[in-house]
């Protein structure tokens, strides 16, 4: 088996494992952003990906799927329940998260974090060439970076964070801070969502490791060698504007779009659509779509809210206690406000087809985006992609990451129950005109800064320091 030129290594597989028709297991692309992302990061060159096969015990061996050596790492039940669903899910996603859950520090979960941790590097460390690029991806693999180094100083290592490293106040909370900081430092280029968020991850090295940085480097002191330079920066990721646009141009998207607004006739339709997750402030729109019922500012059949909730990590107790609360929010709203012709509310708790989301923003009159915490938030992006006639109003949070491009958005802080029912009725009333004037300033930025652009940002940064290094050698 040849190694390979690039490792990507991700808590998930690019793939889902799915039953064929034969019956037999068979696996199939997942819709994720990130498997298109790094399908082009990846073309033309011999690229594996270590990841997790999405179930418990799945001990396969390597193969190759549509080009790629597909690496699968096996966790056990209690693996998954300490790593996964404990140590990511329930001490660092809510820490990282400004604590809008309570993380919890067990012990027991963090050494199966390093455990874990040790076996994805161990697999991305014999799956890469001589002198290959490992590309490590977001907070379930901190650790990831400094194993590999360890195992393989020929390589180039990069690391992407996918949510936001909170305040130092915050993150010195974290019974194992520093050993997570070295961890993530074992690379040579680690990314943020967002300025802040690098700057805040620069700020808990000075402090808790007393690193020099300067501007977007760290200098890493080494035992026996000249110190190392780190870069630590932002790189904001995107969508695939492209795939997008194609699917907003199908004639059945187009169809099922135009029966939608059909359906619901001169009733305007707000939309959110989010993984069933406390970060994403789901309640809190609720909230403000209820006192605006009912105050009497709006009917539904004024304006109706879709709200899509993908179940998501239903064995972590904080979104279970979110589901519950939710559920019975959307129910009593229902109950209050309904008529026998209309409901308020359309609450799907289900996973959702891509072409159906399509099909939902193009119907949309107003994007709900209002997480407490979020760090990109690609749905934001995806609804002013497709959105070619610039109509359409896009609310938006100012603590995603998205606020940072997207500033001719509405912004809101989702806190804020009155500013966002005030926000709510400003997007239902607002004239066409405003509306294309600041939907056509965003659809250029996300039009010129898709996911593509993404990937060369950082892998340019990546073929600096080897080019850097192949001058030292
Ligand atoms: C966020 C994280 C990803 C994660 C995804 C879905 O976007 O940044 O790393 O894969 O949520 O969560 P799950 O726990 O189902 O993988």
């Amino acid at each position: 088996m040849s190694q390979a030129e690039l490792v990507i290594v991700a808590n998930r597989l690019p793939v889902d494992r799915v039953e064929g028709p034969d019956g037999e297991p068979t696996w199939r692309t997942s819709p994720g952003g990130l498997v298109t992302a790094l399908e082009q990061v990846m073309r033309g060159m011999h690229g594996a990906w270590v990841g997790w096969g999405g179930k418990a015990d799945l001990d396969l061996e390597p193969f190759d799927f549509d080009g790629t050596r597909l690496v699968p790492v096996s966790l056990t039940e209690s693996e998954l329940r300490d790593y996964y669903e404990g140590f990511s899910n329930g001490t660092i996603w809510p820490l990282y998260h400004d604590v809008i859950a309570t993380p919890e520090f067990k012990r027991s979960w963090w050494d199966a974090y390093v455990r874990v941790n040790r076996r994805f590097a161990e697999a991305a460390a014999a799956n890469v060439a001589e002198g290959g690029f490992v590309w490590v991806h977001d907070y379930q693999l901190q650790l990831v970076p400094q194993m590999v180094r360890e195992l393989r100083p020929d390589v180039t290592i990069g690391y992407f964070h996918h949510i936001p490293f909170p305040a130092y106040a915050l993150y010195a909370q974290l019974p194992w801070r520093r050993q997570v900081l070295e961890g993530l430092l074992g690379a040579d280029v680690i990314g943020f969502q967002r300025v802040a968020d690098a700057g805040n991850f620069q700020r808990s090295i000075r402090r808790l490791l007393h690193y020099p940085t300067k501007g977007d480097t760290v200098t890493v002191p080494t035992i026996n060698d000249q110190p190392r330079t780190v870069i630590s920066k932002a790189y904001p990721i995107s969508i695939d504007v492209d795939t997008f646009l194609e699917l907003a141009h199908k004639p059945e998207v187009l169809a099922r779009a135009a029966e939608l607004r059909e359906q619901f006739g001169s009733t305007k339709l707000m939309l959110g659509v989010d993984r069933l997750d406390y970060t994403k402030g789901i309640r809190h729109r609720l909230k403000a779509y209820g006192e605006l019922l009912a105050d009497g500012h709006l009917t539904g059949k004024d304006a109706t809210l879709v709200q899509i909730a993908s179940p998501s990590r239903p064995g972590v107790e904080a979104y279970q206690d979110l589901r519950n609360e939710i559920e019975i929010t959307v129910a009593r709203i229902n109950g209050d406000y309904s008529t026998v012709e209309t409901t308020p509310i359309r609450y799907l708790h289900q996973g959702y087809p891509r072409e159906e989301m399509v099909a939902l923003y193009l119907a949309a009159d107003v994007m709900l985006v209002t997480a407490l915490r979020d760090g990109m938030n690609l749905v934001a992006k995806e609804y002013v992609a497709v959105r070619q006639d610039n109509s359409g109003v896009l609310v938006l949070s100012e603590f995603a990451g998205a606020a940072d491009e997207l500033g001719s958005a509405l912004l809101v802080n989702p806190h804020d129950i009155e500013g966002m029912k005030d926000i709510m009725m400003r997007a239902l009333a607002m004239p066409e005109a405003e509306q294309a004037r600041r939907m056509k300033t965003m659809r250029k930025k996300v039009i010129d800064n898709d996911v593509a652009r993404w990937g060369r940002n950082f892998v340019a940064d990546i073929d600096h320091i080897r080019e850097r290094r192949a001058h030292a050698a």
